[in-house]
């Protein structure tokens, strides 16, 4: 792994990083931004650890342009970031905020002037509250709000973003918050899970739409969360579970969208989603991305699964912090407690792979959290820089195997705020001191850097 070179990923592959607005802009009540559920639900007690929020995070709104800086140095070709719906549409639709978007032309602006692609993410979880207060994604006319949206942001920057991604996680999301209730807004159950999901499956497809209409040379994605799946052992039993898990975390937002629909069959509780489902919909699921963005971090070993249960709903709490993911293992633990596994990514790249439907993947997030510290100014962080050694071998790996997989985006460029366990884990290749603002690139970073210099000459 140690004499890896960029060069050997070919000379179209892309390099970069991820963000996502609320975990990294702060500045939430600057420049006529409304409130999303992400500024709610932080400031509910109890619903982030240490009771963080995102208030201030990096102060990227007042820091782009060193922050974008730091890409560049590293020799980076992709910045991928969010669009904040609330700081453009502060009501989640109607007027738009001239500042907000203003904001956005600077970071895309600076982003080209460094002579870095935009990578755009429409929606990476910061649903404008006004439009939570009335349903959130389980009313059905999220979806035209979501598309009008999608209009507003490629009449805006189609000009100069080329790269799309209309949502990120949907599987995420709708679980975590409408299900599981431990992230924004924080609703639980099917009776909320099951609407949202079929919502954020017509936004996602609707989006693409509107963004092929707008901006026909664009280049199109959505990202989904992945984990591998393997049975805890090879009874029937655990591997219908385990299929069940796959189903769940892997196909519920993939094979919709590829025009396959629903696993159903699989996970018959989805039959209840029926009546959120009107004639034509399920034509309407599908959309020819041009690209998918895979994120993933860890495997899952299943003995059971949920979905075995006939009421999920009663069955999650005893999950609780397991985050839906039961795993027994003895390795290395990240600071999220998720195991480090780097040839996860390698089975998913086959798996998504395999797809006829999937033309193109790029690896639009992946890495590891560690707790960093400071030491005579460095920060020196062996754990992550070989997660993401042993990750990039895979990925190589897979590409010689045939699989279509042209980016790998590190998520993160920065340390930033991570949703319900908030500054805590640290996922950056650069560090923040979040009481100075000040910006240290780690081991991990410097490494990056010296890879994808040496590679592109
Ligand atoms: C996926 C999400 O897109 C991102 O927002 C999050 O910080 C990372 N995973 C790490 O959990």
């Amino acid at each position: 792994m140690a004499d890896l070179s960029a060069s050997d990923f070919g000379p179209e592959f892309r390099w970069g990083a991820a963000t996502a607005a609320y975990q990294i802009e702060g500045a939430v009540a600057e420049d006529g931004r409304g409130a999303s559920i992400w500024d709610t639900f932080s400031h509910t007690p109890g619903k982030v650890r240490g009771g963080d929020n995102g208030d201030v995070a990096c102060d990227h709104y007042h820091r782009y342009r060193e922050d974008l800086r730091l890409a560049y140095e590293m020799g980076m070709w992709v910045y991928r970031f969010s669009l904040a719906w609330p700081r453009i549409l502060p009501e989640g639709r109607g007027r738009p905020n001239p500042k907000g978007l203003d904001f956005y032309h600077r970071v895309i602006d600076r982003t080209l002037e460094l002579g870095l692609e935009p990578w755009v993410t429409l929606y990476h979880w910061d649903l404008p509250q006004a439009l939570e207060d009335q349903g959130g994604w389980t009313n059905r006319e999220v979806v035209g709000w979501f598309s009008d949206y999608a209009a507003l942001c490629a009449r805006a920057f189609g000009d100069r973003v080329r790269n799309w991604m209309v949502l990120n996680e949907p599987f995420v999301f709708t679980t975590l918050g409408y299900m599981l209730g431990t992230h924004a807004p924080g609703r639980k159950g099917l009776g909320h899970y099951l609407p949202a999901i079929h919502h954020a499956a017509l936004a996602q497809a609707e989006g693409g739409h509107v963004l092929r209409q707008m901006l026909p040379g664009a280049q199109i994605g959505t990202t989904f969360s992945a984990s591998y799946v393997q049975p805890l052992n090879p009874w029937p039993w655990n591997r219908g579970a385990a299929a069940r898990m796959d189903a769940l975390v892997n196909r519920l937002f993939l094979e919709p969208a590829l025009g396959l629909g629903y696993p159903w069959r699989t996970l018959p509780f989805l039959h209840l989603m029926r009546r959120h489902i009107r004639p034509g919909d399920l034509e309407r699921l599908g959309f020819e991305f041009d690209f998918i963005g895979l994120q993933t971090y860890f495997r899952m070993i299943v003995g059971f699964s949920l979905t075995d249960f006939g009421n999920f709903a009663r069955e999650v709490p005893h999950a609780k912090r397991a985050r839906l993911n039961p795993t027994p293992w003895s390795g290395t633990l990240t600071a999220m407690g998720w195991e480090v596994w780097p040839e996860n990514l390698y089975r998913l790249l086959k798996q998504f792979g395999a797809y006829p439907g999937v033309k193109k993947i790029v690896v639009t997030e992946n890495g590891a959290a560690f707790p960093d510290t400071v030491r005579e100014g460095r920060v020196a962080d062996p754990e992550r820089l070989r997660f993401i050694q042993e990750s990039l071998g895979y990925v190589l790996k897979a590409q010689r195997e045939g699989v279509p997989v042209k980016g790998y985006l590190v998520w993160s460029l920065l340390d930033n705020f991570e949703w319900a366990e908030g500054y805590h884990p640290r996922f950056g290749l650069v560090y923040v001191d979040y009481p100075q603002q000040q910006r240290i690139l780690k081991d991990s970073g410097r490494w990056f850097a010296r890879f994808l210099t040496r590679g592109s000459v």
